[in-house]
């Protein structure tokens, strides 16, 4: 199913050997720059700044989108020019200018894609915009060098898809979840039980000394044979569960929220692995190659990524997880999908928007938060 590239202008002829990429990233609450170079094939990742806003956002519970925005605004700058130092390259060795131009929150994106342009003009190089979900999708090329095609399981705070990519510009929609994702569902459960945020870590550690058998949560959507998934009735379970403590015994103890956490963690877990086991059998009718790859954030929980292994491997998949730092929002990612874009000879122009729903595959159904602006993600 062909990408539709509705925000990209024009062809370039790119058949160089080295392509030197800055790239930046500000959808949602890191700010962040790299340079990564493709070498006859493979990626160098030549510096890759990270600056997070966890700090900003920890009385919330959540990312604060105004917060965020102007955190952005003031870093944006700072992580460019840090990346740029740390690469050794000098802003005339850069071939284009890739940035985030959605799907996310507006304001972040707005200022990423501004900051972008800038550098963009003041180098006389070309822009390319880069769908956030493309520079998830195409990590495990950038860090394994995986052949296309691959299955892909995109599991974070914000999103959770199946994708069959064949190609820079070719991605197929096999499932996703049809409310929360699960790294929301892990930070609102944190939430509920007083952990901070954000709460993958804290449940995840808190779950290591629970009991996972002692809460029976559901595993939403088992019953239906397709690949979508649904975690926002698990967050309302756990908080029955949580009530229901509160009044039989005045409150909860640790012993109580270790076992809410580790039954929790559990049910994400299986679902996840039996959605991903039906997610092969499906990728198998489409495509021969045998490779799965899992990112966002959620890869970093040891249970789920030891699951979604185990079944990846009943099947007779490699498994490839790229490392943490790339697996979480990063520039690295925004600055490899805009070298692939470049080599296909797709580059933007200064009318590039940014753009807070974007969906990935713009053939599939829309399921995550549609409405009259159509698909998010
Ligand atoms: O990919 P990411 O850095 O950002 C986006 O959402 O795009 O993912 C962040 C999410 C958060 O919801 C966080 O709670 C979750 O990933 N997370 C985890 C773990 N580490 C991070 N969830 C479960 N277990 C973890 N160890
Ligand atoms: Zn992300």
């Amino acid at each position: 199913m062909l990408f539709d590239l509705d925000n990209h202008e024009g062809k370039l002829n790119t058949m160089t050997d080295i392509i030197t990429m800055l790239g930046i990233e500000s959808s949602c609450d890191d700010t962040a720059a790299a340079v990564v170079q493709r070498i006859n094939g493979k990626a160098n990742i030549l510096s890759s700044v990270v600056v997070g806003q966890e700090i900003l956002h920890a009385a919330y519970g959540g990312v604060v989108p105004e917060i965020a925005a102007r955190a952005h605004a003031e870093q944006l700058d700072i992580a460019v020019e840090t990346a740029l130092i740390q690469s050794g390259i000098k802003l005339d060795q850069i071939d284009a200018v890739s940035v985030t131009a959605g799907p996310g929150l507006i304001g972040g994106v707005v200022s990423g894609v501004m900051c972008a342009k800038g550098i963009a003009a003041g180098i006389n190089k070309p822009l390319i915009g880069i769908n956030h979900l493309v520079g998830h999708a195409l990590t495990p090329r950038m860090t394994d060098s995986i052949p296309y095609p691959y299955l892909m399981l995109l599991v974070s705070g914000g999103h959770c898809q199946f994708l069959a990519v064949f190609s820079e510009t070719e991605f197929h929609r096999i499932g996703g979840t049809i409310d929360d994702a699960p790294g929301e569902a892990f930070d609102k459960t944190a939430k509920l039980l007083g952990l901070g945020y954000p709460g993958g870590p804290l449940v995840e550690k808190a779950g290591k000394k629970g009991d996972p058998m002692r809460f029976k949560f559901p595993r939403p959507l088992l019953d239906r044979p397709d690949c979508n998934m649904s975690f926002s009735g698990l967050k309302t379970a756990l908080r029955r569960a949580r009530d229901l403590l509160v009044l039989e015994k005045g409150g909860i103890t640790e012993q109580d929220r270790n076992d809410l956490c580790a039954s929790f963690q559990m049910a994400v877990a299986d679902t996840l692995a039996e959605k991903t086991n039906r997610a092969l059998d499906v990728y198998k009718k489409m495509a021969n190659s045998k490779y799965f790859a899992i990112a966002g954030g959620v890869a970093a929980n040891t249970l789920i990524s030891e699951k979604l292994g185990a079944v990846s491997q009943q099947h007779n998949f490699t498994t490839f997880t790229p490392p943490l730092k790339f697996c979480t929002d990063n520039a690295a990612m925004i600055a490899w999908a805009g070298i692939e874009q470049y080599s296909a000879g797709l580059v933007d122009n200064m009318t590039l928007a940014a753009r807070p729903r974007w969906p990935i595959d713009q053939k599939a159904e829309p399921m995550l938060g549609s409405g009259k602006k159509g698909a998010k993600a």
